[in-house]
């Protein structure tokens, strides 16, 4: 019988294996530290550009929830919604519908193609992501609701984080006068136009997250609480059925009033000076007479 030789290569085998177990749980960790950047860029991406109009699973917003998107429509799909959603409603009965669904329409967005692709794996990454709300859990709209978030809308409660209070830059028709801020947008019908879509809880999620540039910066480190929120939302449903024109009503009242006064100032001054005139005139005129 031969002595048996060392085979190197059957050993190797083994070793390979031990070898490629020490390997792969590094590979996997690397990997995924890299998918994970990916998807923070993808997150990111969606944060400032789409997050104003969509939400992932809160429910419509000014634009469809996004929920399961990738699952829903194609890949190319989205990518021409995002890029050129006129062309494809106007190719795609699809998109058509949708646009026909919502009051608004999305401009253009111009993406690089690597933001669009980390997008798009974000947007996949969240496709399992259910609609969180239920109907039955339509945010409250009572008095002492209303009243609180008026205050805090106004300033004369202070937000429990500090935050800046809102009529430093928002605007409602009847409420803070003309003191209200000119930076940001009149909020007067915001609770309406938020909810037409269907979402009753569309405003509340909004001010939960606001994806503006200028409020994320006010609110970065100052969070809006879900209480606040519940007011300040109760308060702008309570002043929907209110004009954004009211206010410009009052001033268009102010300008006729002022044109009013003006006309009767003119008039009485006219009076006064006549008689002034004929007061000046009559002892010389009869004067002459004499
Ligand atoms: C200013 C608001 C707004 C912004 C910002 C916005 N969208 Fe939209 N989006 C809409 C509206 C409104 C619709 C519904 C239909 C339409 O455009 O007519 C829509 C529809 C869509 C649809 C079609 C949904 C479906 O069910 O077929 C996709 C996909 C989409 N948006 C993706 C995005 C992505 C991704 C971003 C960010 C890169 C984004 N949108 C930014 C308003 C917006
Ligand atoms: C530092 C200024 C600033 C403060 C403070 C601020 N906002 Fe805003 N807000 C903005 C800007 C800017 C926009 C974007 C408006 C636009 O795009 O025209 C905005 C948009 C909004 C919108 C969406 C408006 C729309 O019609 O699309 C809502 C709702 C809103 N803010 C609510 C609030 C509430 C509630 C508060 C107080 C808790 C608040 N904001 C405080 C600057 C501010």
């Amino acid at each position: 019988m031969r002595p048996t030789r060392f085979d190197f290569r059957a050993a190797l085998v083994p070793l390979a294996g031990i070898f490629a177990l020490l390997l792969v749980p590094g590979a996997t960790a690397s990997a995924q530290e890299q998918d994970e950047e990916y998807l923070q860029r993808g997150e990111n991406v969606f944060e400032r550009q789409c997050a104003a109009c969509h939400s992932l699973g809160g429910g419509d917003l000014v634009g469809p929830d996004l929920a399961g998107i990738m699952e829903k429509r194609t890949r190319e799909y989205v990518r021409r919604f995002i890029l050129e959603p006129n062309a494809l409603k106007a190719e795609d009965e699809t998109a058509r519908e949708v646009g026909e669904r919502f009051p608004s329409a999305m401009a253009p967005i111009m993406l690089s193609d690597e933001n669009m692709e980390a997008l798009l794996a974000y947007l996949e990454a969240m496709s399992d992501v259910e609609i969180e709300l239920e109907p039955e859990e339509v945010a409250q709209i009572t008095d002492e609701l209303i009243e609180k978030g008026r205050a805090i809308f106004l300033g004369t409660s202070r937000l429990e984080h500090g935050g800046p209070s809102c009529i430093s830059c928002h605007n409602v028709a009847g409420d803070g006068g003309l003191g209200g801020g000119n930076l940001g947008i009149d909020l007067t019908d915001a609770y309406r136009r938020f909810t037409a879509s269907g979402n009753p809880n569309a405003l509340l999620t909004t001010i939960q997250n606001p994806a503006f540039p200028m409020m994320r910066e006010a609110y970065d480190d100052k969070p809006i609480t879900e209480e606040e929120a519940l007011a300040l939302n109760a308060y702008f449903a309570s002043v929907s059925d209110r004009s954004p024109e009211d206010e410009r009503g009052w001033g268009e009242l102010f300008l006729i009033l002022g044109v009013l006064g003006g006309i009767l100032f003119l008039g009485v001054f006219d009076f006064i000076w006549r008689k002034r005139f004929t007061a000046v005139r009559k002892p010389l005129v009869e004067g002459a007479r004499r």
